[in-house]
């Protein structure tokens, strides 16, 4: 039997003490009692028992082969969503767990795969982090069925649901933060009374609220607990709608017309609820989620589908095929000879240990490596990632413009380029260390210039690069710009690294990162680190071209264009060191060259308006112009003689 399990939930073994971390107090935190075992902690508070499979990989994978489950997908605890808390602690700490997710799947050979979480008391956040964990590999997302007061049909919920669908992630409503708690403080009444309600709450909100009928057609979405009460009551709620018109709400047709709309798991623990549900909301609307691995969870996982009267074809459709749906997966169907020698279509048997593959268009688009026999060779598109990097274009404008492909693609095709240039001058700052330390070896300074040789030429192309976005109407890029604020240039992190890598450091910039601490973190780290200007003139001072350290700025820089004066004086015994500078000279000129470039690009397209990113736009980047990553090569030319 071939089977997804779409609701399982994980904690890592350890995380960082987030009480600490945010200075407020409450945060979940893990108690290791004795090996395999651990209580969550809420502040002193004790929250659940769990044991290591919601950390060891090896466990739950036995646990799966036990179970005849195939793939699992896990998403955290609602106990980890902090809704409640400041938007930006929360989005630190979805980030921490959305990374940890990733980690703890990447060794299952493709058999666990992640949903992440997002800040959702912050849309804009929100969005952010469901768009950077699509890309990292998540498949969707597992959000709570309110924040506060708000139901799913609030205005901002429904805007990160269709950013979902824009996406192509699975969303999972998970109940959460019970009502009534005070009148539930016992025997898990949160848990069995609670959560079926807050789930019900959450189906109909999106129904009578006239949700349904404006978020998109192709958005996934699956509410777990079988929909708790939902299917249930719907007898109820449909006579309301019938004979009650304020129980209309905004809905243009009867709830049940909404029934296609939204998937629920199968995690209600008796075969003729089960029944019940399948005939309720249909047999391609229920799929496999047990709540593994937790106490309250299906404690042999898929048995409830198995060992139902449900007909084989729908027991599979509960199994698999409602899954591969909701995840936009499409099972591998490869012809394997029968016995008779004639080819059968069945589902293809997968690496390690898994008896069931998925499509490249789907595991392999989030990035895993291709499961099934047949697609585990290298190929031109698999090795390149192909799938993966011709979905990132992703236009805001709706219709979508034209031209907006062409933007997208030219800025990611610098980016592209931007790693490629961090990448060697990563490798110049090695080699230049390299020589410093071994005055003698020339190997390192020979490497350097060779390998800025390549950077001055992908300089030279992304100068070039930007007559293509000049083949675009000022007034086509205009029909679209206001989608992109307040996205802007500035935010180019790589960028500003290699100015940062090169010697050009303003901490100032770091204000265009504050949103996405991992890249804060990053310039801050290459803030303080030494650039490459600094290890070319510590090269000079191993070779006794340069003493120091002198009193003020102006002697430290004259001196420098002192020893480089000096390194051109000596031709014969320089000549490497000389390749270097000049080198270093025609990068810095040709960053001048792109800098100026762009300001034209920038007038030709938008004139003299103001940037997206908030600053006075031409103007602005006409104060760059004078900017040089190494100005003493520059001052020396004065200095020089024939
Ligand atoms: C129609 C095309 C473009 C327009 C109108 C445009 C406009 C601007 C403006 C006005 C700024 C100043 C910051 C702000 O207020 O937003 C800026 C900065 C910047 N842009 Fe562009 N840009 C365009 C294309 C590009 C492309 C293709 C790249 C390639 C990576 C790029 C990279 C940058 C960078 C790195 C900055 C920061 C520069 C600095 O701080 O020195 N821009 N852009």
């Amino acid at each position: 039997m071939k089977a997804i399990d779409i609701h399982t939930h994980f904690f890592p073994k350890s995380w960082p003490d987030l009480a600490a971390r945010y200075g407020t107090p409450d945060w979940p935190w893990i108690k290791h009692t004795e090996p395999g075992q651990a209580i969550i902690m809420l502040g002193d508070r004790e929250f659940r028992k769990i044991t290591s499979a919601c950390w060891d990989v090896q466990v739950r994978l036995e646990d799966m082969d036990r179970d005849g489950i195939d793939l699992q997908i896990v998403s955290a605890t609602p106990v980890l969503f902090a809704y409640g808390r400041e938007a930006k602690d929360a989005l630190d700490c979805a980030r921490l767990f959305n990374d940890a997710a990733l980690e703890f799947c990447a060794p299952s050979g493709g058999r666990l795969k992640s949903l992440c979480q997002v800040p959702l008391q912050d849309i804009e956040r929100s969005c952010a982090e469901l768009t950077r964990c699509m890309r990292a590999g998540h498949l969707g997302v597992q959000i709570g069925n309110h924040v506060g007061e708000k139901n799913l049909d609030d205005p901002g919920i429904l805007e990160f649901l269709r950013h979902c669908a824009k996406e192509g992630a699975a969303v999972l409503v998970h109940p959460w933060d019970m009502m009534a708690a005070p009148r539930m403080p016992k025997y898990m009444m949160p848990w069995t009374v609670g959560m079926p309600a807050e789930t019900q709450l959450a189906v109909v909100s999106l129904i009578v609220s006239g949700a349904f009928d404006r978020l998109p057609e192709n958005l996934r979405i699956c509410f777990a607990h079988g929909g708790g009460s939902f299917a249930f009551l719907l007898g109820r709620l449909e006579n309301a709608w019938r004979h009650h018109p304020v129980a209309r709400g905004f809905s243009k047709f009867e709830p049940s017309h909404y029934l296609n709309r939204f998937f629920v798991d199968s995690a209600v623990f008796d075969s003729a609820t089960l029944q019940f549900l399948v005939e309720k909301m249909g047999a391609d609307r229920v799929a496999l989620g047990s709540d593994y691995p937790f106490p309250l969870g299906e404690q042999r996982v898929g048995s409830l589908i198995r060992d139902s009267g449900l007909a084989a074809e729908v027991k599979s459709k509960l199994l698999l095929g409602n899954a591969t749906r909701w995840l936009s997966m499409e099972p591998v169907v490869t012809a394997a000879p029968a016995k008779s020698g004639r080819a059968v279509a069945e589902v293809s048997s997968a690496g390690s240990g898994c008896p069931v593959g998925f499509s490249s268009r789907a595991i392999d688009a989030a990035g895993a490596p291709p499961v099934d026999g047949a697609s585990s060779k290298l190929t031109y598109s698999s090795y390149l990632k192909i799938p993966e990097l011709l979905k990132l274009q992703i236009p805001e404008s709706s219709p979508e413009h034209h031209d907006e492909l062409l933007f997208i693609v030219v800025h990611q095709t610098y980016e592209l380029w931007f790693k490629e240039l961090l990448h060697d001058l990563d490798a110049v700052v090695a080699n230049l260390s390299s020589a410093a330390a071994n005055p003698e070896s020339r190997d390192g300074v020979y490497e350097a210039a060779r390998l800025l040789r390549r950077c001055t030429e992908i300089m030279r192309v992304l100068v070039e690069q930007f007559t293509i976005l000049e083949t675009m109407l000022p007034t086509h890029f205009l029909a679209f710009r206001e989608k992109l604020a307040p996205a802007s240039g500035f935010q180019s992190e790589q960028f500003r690294e290699i100015e940062f890598l090169c010697g050009l450091k303003d901490e100032k910039m770091l204000r265009y990162h504050e949103l996405t601490p991992e890249t804060h973190a990053i310039l801050n780290r290459r803030l303080h680190e030494a650039s490459l200007r600094d290890v070319f003139f510590a090269a000079l001072k191993a070779l006794r071209l340069l003493s120091g350290p002198e009193s003020s700025e102006l002697e430290t820089f004259e001196s420098r264009a002192r020893a480089i004066h000096a390194l051109y004086a000596d031709e014969k015994n320089h000549r490497d060191w000389i390749d270097v500078c000049e080198r270093l000279t025609e990068f810095d000129e040709l960053v001048v060259s792109w800098r100026l470039r762009h300001i034209q690009m920038v007038e030709r397209t938008i004139g003299i308006r103001m940037g997206t990113g908030g600053s006075t736009g031409s103007s602005y980047l006409k104060l760059t112009l004078d900017k040089k990553f190494f100005p003493e090569l520059w001052e020396a030319r004065t200095y020089l003689q024939g």
